[in-house]
């Protein structure tokens, strides 16, 4: 039974339009305007992503508002943060491990920005973005909008200028529709793109590819090395024998901001292959609790 305090904290007062949310994010880059609208306990609903969807505003901007409002959800215990072009090392490295007509595919995509580098350098690859959610159900009821998390986290209902989590779970019977969270930049630019979703510890794609990556979701900050190693070995099933996982990390602390390793598929194993700049996850890869997959 969620608590009244975590109802109250999730729930606050809400108003959904693209240029309210240009100035709280503006805001939010100013201490104490950070503050007060912190105090306040301003929130955005998934419809906001809609309303930025459907807005006139030129696509750079719906793309950056997109993606501005993604960095205010979450789902599970990871933080949706994303940005365009994010992780260009990674890119790089990855694409030159694909075949022409491969297939290349990003699990914990987030809104699809962060895939803009490999969607452009793709040169004849198959991108395929997924992620844990891929979508907001919704349901409209007398009192207003009924949203539902996919991971069956939360139910919210955004009602006139306000929004109440209930921070319970329920799944919708049957939705009467749903906001999907592909960025609206990716779709302008690539409208084939779609965003799929897929649990890392638990989905598998349809067809294996012959490069995944993972960004900025396996770190020690959201999950712990048991649940990093149940990842490898369920992600290695969507990949093809001699495939790649590359496992990504942007973050001040390495040199350029981001560090990668590698790790190949060889039948039942994940061996570590390659490195850039010292990824957090390497003394853990390469210990005798990892061995036994990636030895
Ligand atoms: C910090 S964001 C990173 C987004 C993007 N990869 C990037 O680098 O900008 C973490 C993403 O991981 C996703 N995620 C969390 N748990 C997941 C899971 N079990 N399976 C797949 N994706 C998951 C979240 O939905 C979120 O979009």
């Amino acid at each position: 039974m969620p608590s009244l305090l975590k109802i109250f904290l999730r729930s606050g007062p809400c108003w959904d339009s693209p240029a309210f949310l240009r100035f709280y994010l503006a805001a939010l880059r100013n201490p104490p305007a950070r503050l007060l609208l912190l105090a306040l306990r301003v929130k955005f609903s998934p419809q906001v992503l809609e309303n930025i969807r459907r807005s006139g505003l030129p696509a750079e901007e719906k793309g950056r508002l997109f993606s501005g409002a993604m960095n205010l959800f979450r789902a599970g215990g990871a933080y949706k943060t994303t940005a365009p072009f994010r992780s260009p090392l990674t890119d790089s490295a990855m694409l030159g491990k694909v075949p022409p007509g491969g297939l290349l595919a990003e699990t914990g995509a987030s809104d699809g920005s962060s895939s803009l580098g490999l969607l452009e350098a793709a040169r004849g690859a198959e991108v395929m973005l997924t992620d844990l959610q891929a979508s907001f159900p919704y349901r409209d009821t007398a009192l207003g909008r009924v949203f539902y998390n996919t991971d069956g986290r939360y139910t919210a209902l955004k009602t006139l200028c306000l929004y109440l989590c209930s921070g319970g779970a329920s799944s919708p019977a049957a939705a009467d529709g749903e906001i999907s969270l592909l960025n609206p930049l990716v779709e302008e630019k690539f409208p084939a793109a779609r965003l799929l979703p897929l649990d890392i510890f638990s989905g598998e794609l349809e067809r294996k590819a012959d490069a995944l990556k993972c960004a900025n979701v396996l770190n020690l900050e959201y999950f712990t090395a048991g649940e990093i190693k149940r990842a490898l070995q369920n992600l290695r099933r969507s990949l093809k024998e001699g495939g790649w996982l590359f496992i990504c990390h942007n973050n001040a602390r390495y040199k350029d901001g981001e560090a990668w390793v590698a790790l190949q598929r060889s039948g039942e194993k994940m061996r570590l292959k390659e490195e850039a700049n010292g990824h957090e996850l390497l003394p853990l890869l390469r210990s005798t609790d990892f061995s036994d997959l990636t030895g």
